[in-house]
């Protein structure tokens, strides 16, 4: 039987924090094996903030090792940059012209994106970031995927991908896959340090909000101690007592271990003693990690071959599809 068809993307944004770890890679990890799996670095997206361009090549390569790192095997599932493969482009231009502008102001993550203080000093709301939907619509129909590993934030932007595809085949007949979502349960929302009302995230005003993949001993002990949690004192995983119960969660996913034995462990103690664990064992889980990472970065040329050759890969499924989509509208 064929395998199912996995495709997933990241941004190469500089920092990948513990919820981009657990929210995706993780997932990506593990699907790798029984899935015919497809990994992209979605720099088109990136370009939709301001960025600087030496630094987003610089990024793109911290990235591309960051993953390999974290175990992404490319023999099992070819990784490869988005803007390589211009059927993407291409794509997201066609299902413009399907996408309505109102479905695209609905989208969560656009409204918080113009909020944000640090777009907003930019005073910069580009085009490009109102599309960026439409683009990852396109990066998952290209490949016929069958699944899409996202944490929650990417939810709202998998089921306009779903909607698309669909009003594109009742319009034009049969053409694309309709790709499901995967969650991954108790990690698909990590929240954030200094504000566990709302998810981690790279953006966040302050470095004490995520800890990253690449963040020294120093700096995850001086994080985890400074997160928020509440005046209580029972340690107990209390969705409501949100600050602990996220401390609770990261615990859980990095320890493995079952929610009474967490409980059982800290009973009787207080949040210092919690956050002082966390904080070793964090520390422990990411050194791995980070000495395979610290190898990676300086071959250069052995990251772009992995990239070239992913990209090789993916590219004819690519460029099959985009011929069926312009056919069926009528592009000679
Ligand atoms: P990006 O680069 O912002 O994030 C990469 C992945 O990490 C997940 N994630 C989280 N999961 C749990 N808790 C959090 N706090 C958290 N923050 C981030 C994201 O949900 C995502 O899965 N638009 C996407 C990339 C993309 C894509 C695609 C994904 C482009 N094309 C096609 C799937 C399919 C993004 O910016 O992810």
């Amino acid at each position: 039987m064929n395998k199912k068809r996995v495709f997933s993307g990241i941004q190469p944004s500089g920092i990948i924090h513990i919820g981009n770890y657990f929210g995706a890679i993780t997932q990506w990890v593990k699907m790798q094996d029984d899935f015919d799996a497809i990994f992209s670095i979605v720099d088109l997206h990136a370009i939709t903030v301001p960025q600087d361009p030496k630094k987003l090549k610089e990024n793109t390569y911290k990235l591309t090792a960051i993953l390999l790192a974290c175990g992404i095997d490319p023999k099992k599932a070819p990784l490869f940059i988005q803007s390589r493969i211009s059927a993407h482009a291409e794509l997201t231009w066609i299902l413009n012209t399907i996408a309505t502008i109102g479905e695209l102001e609905r989208m969560t993550q656009y409204k918080e994106k113009i909020q944000n203080s640090k777009f907003k000093i930019q005073n910069f709301s580009s085009v490009g970031l109102f599309d960026y939907p439409v683009l990852m619509a396109a990066d998952i129909l290209l490949y016929n995927t069958d699944v899409v590993p996202v944490g929650e934030d990417q939810k709202q932007h998998v089921e306009l991908c779903r909607t698309l595809a669909k009003r594109f085949n009742n319009r034009f007949g049969q053409t694309f896959k309709v790709p499901q979502i995967q969650l991954r349960k108790e990690a698909a929302r990590i929240m954030g340090l200094d504000n566990p009302k709302k998810k981690m995230s790279k953006s966040a005003e302050s470095s004490y909000n995520y800890i990253a993949l690449a963040d020294s001993p120093d700096d995850i002990k001086r994080k985890i101690m400074k997160a928020q949690t509440d005046s209580g004192k029972e340690i107990k995983f209390d969705e409501n007592r949100q600050g602990l119960y996220n401390l609770l969660m990261i615990y859980k996913l990095f320890s493995e271990k079952t929610e009474d034995e967490i409980e059982k462990k800290f009973s009787g103690r207080g949040y210092g003693d919690l956050k002082k664990e966390l904080a070793e064992l964090i520390i422990e889980k990411l050194k791995p990690i980070q000495i395979k990472y610290q190898k990676l970065i300086t071959d250069k040329s052995h990251l772009d071959s992995i990239l070239s050759s992913g990209a090789d890969k993916v590219c004819p499924i690519a460029q099959k599809t985009l011929k069926d989509v312009k056919s069926k509208i009528g592009l000679i």
